[in-house]
């Protein structure tokens, strides 16, 4: 029988496992957004999963979103991330790279004194959004979004074609895959929502053209690197961020109709609506499932019973666990071993340093100091 230990392909790529780790925004970059030797750490200590989908990576200036995130737009960026896919590599480990734009999830920031961009500038519900950046104390914390401008055509453009350019450098640095992050509220999802696309020219109004700067993104990325490498993920029915949508059906179906059409390689469903309780993961495979031919990959509240259940029965082909990889750094072999698991503790999230991102031990560290 299938299970999470059942090797899985990606195109032409080998996974070890179906155990994947969770793109996990920890904003341990530098204030240029270059990746750090924390963040190489990080990801080498677990190099056992079967795909980590490293952290949301902004493909542009212009995206704007936490503060000390990772880019891949500059080639002091570039050189670094080399770096740490190579060690990543080196420990055995695959990685592939979570593209981002924030959009209108943005605050004030000394890095980017004009306003964010968003698909139709539609600011009545910014209290919705969820953005962190330091205080002036250097501390992490919540801080009140900015209103956004409305992208002009030429800026739609170019943005696509940021998601390409991130595309190919990440390739070229080594990356085993790239996912484009369409969930959550960011800028793709916006222009999927009706409510913050209020557009009237090719990327707004029908359900078609909502989904076309998600297709077009992906489609830019599918040209740098074969399209069973290339990922997206999506959460058609979360709210989070104010991407409102009463009836996300058609355009989901339609977007994902195309994903398959296009060959893409994965697709990952971020149950984002668990936080408050009430799990989605159902309706999303129904919506996905008939229509996508590849592998799914399921996120979000899930133990790792759960996730052996719905992979032994066939529902999903993979899970990627998040908060369990932050606190495990050898998940696996903790589910092996049935436990016991570690919980990531809450306030070292987001930024700061090594300190409860990466001293998590492993079972073997704790068998040697017992
Ligand atoms: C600290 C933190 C950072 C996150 N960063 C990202 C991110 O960069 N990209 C993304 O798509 N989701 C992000 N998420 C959502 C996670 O990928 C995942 O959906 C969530 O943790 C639920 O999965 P879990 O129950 O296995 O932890 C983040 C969640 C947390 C708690």
């Amino acid at each position: 029988m299938t299970d999470l230990f059942s090797p899985i392909k990606l195109g032409d790529l080998q996974l070890d496992n179906r155990i994947w780790m969770a793109p996990l925004t920890r904003s341990r970059a530098t204030p240029e957004r270059v990746p750090t030797p924390m963040m190489t750490e990080h990801y080498v200590q677990r190099a056992s999963a079967g795909l980590i989908i490293a952290e949301a990576t902004n493909v542009a200036l212009r995206s704007n979103a936490w503060e000390c995130t990772p880019g891949i737009f500059t080639a002091e960026q570039i050189n670094a991330w080399r770096a740490l896919v190579d060690e990543v590599h080196q420990a055995g480990g695959k990685i592939a790279l979570q593209l981002w734009h924030g959009g209108r999830v943005a605050a004030d920031s000394r890095e980017q004194p004009d306003p964010p961009l968003s698909p139709s500038g539609v600011n009545d519900n910014v209290e919705a959004i969820t953005v962190w950046g330091r205080d002036e104390q250097g501390i992490f914390r919540k801080k009140t979004a900015c209103p956004s401008r409305a992208m002009t055509g030429a800026e739609v453009e170019d943005t696509i074609a940021a998601f390409g350019r991130a595309a190919r450098a990440a390739r070229e640095v080594g990356f085993d895959g790239v996912q484009l992050h369409a969930a959550n509220g960011y800028l793709p999802h916006q222009f999927l929502s009706p409510y913050l696309n209020r557009r009237t020219d090719a990327y707004g109004g029908s359900p078609q053209a909502r989904a076309q700067f998600a297709l077009q993104a992906m489609r830019a990325m599918i040209a740098e690197f074969p399209a069973g490498r290339v990922g997206m993920r999506i959460s058609p029915f979360t709210t989070f961020n104010g991407a409102l949508d009463p009836d996300p059906i058609p355009t989901y179906r339609y977007l994902v109709d195309e994903l398959a059409r296009h060959g893409m390689g994965w697709l990952e469903l971020a149950d984002t609506n668990f936080w408050a309780g009430q799990f989605d993961r159902d309706q999303m495979l129904s919506l996905t499932r008939p229509v996508f031919d590849g592998p799914i990959i399921a996120n979000g509240g899930i133990d790792p019973q759960t996730a052996q259940t719905l992979i032994g029965n066939g529902s999903i082909d993979a899970v990627s666990f998040g908060r369990l990889w932050m606190a495990n750094p050898d998940l696996p072999e903790r589910i092996r071993a049935e436990g016991p698991y570690h919980k990531a503790i809450t306030k070292r999230f987001y930024g700061g340093g090594p300190d409860g991102y990466n001293d998590y031990p492993t079972l073997a560290q704790e068998k040697s100091l017992a």
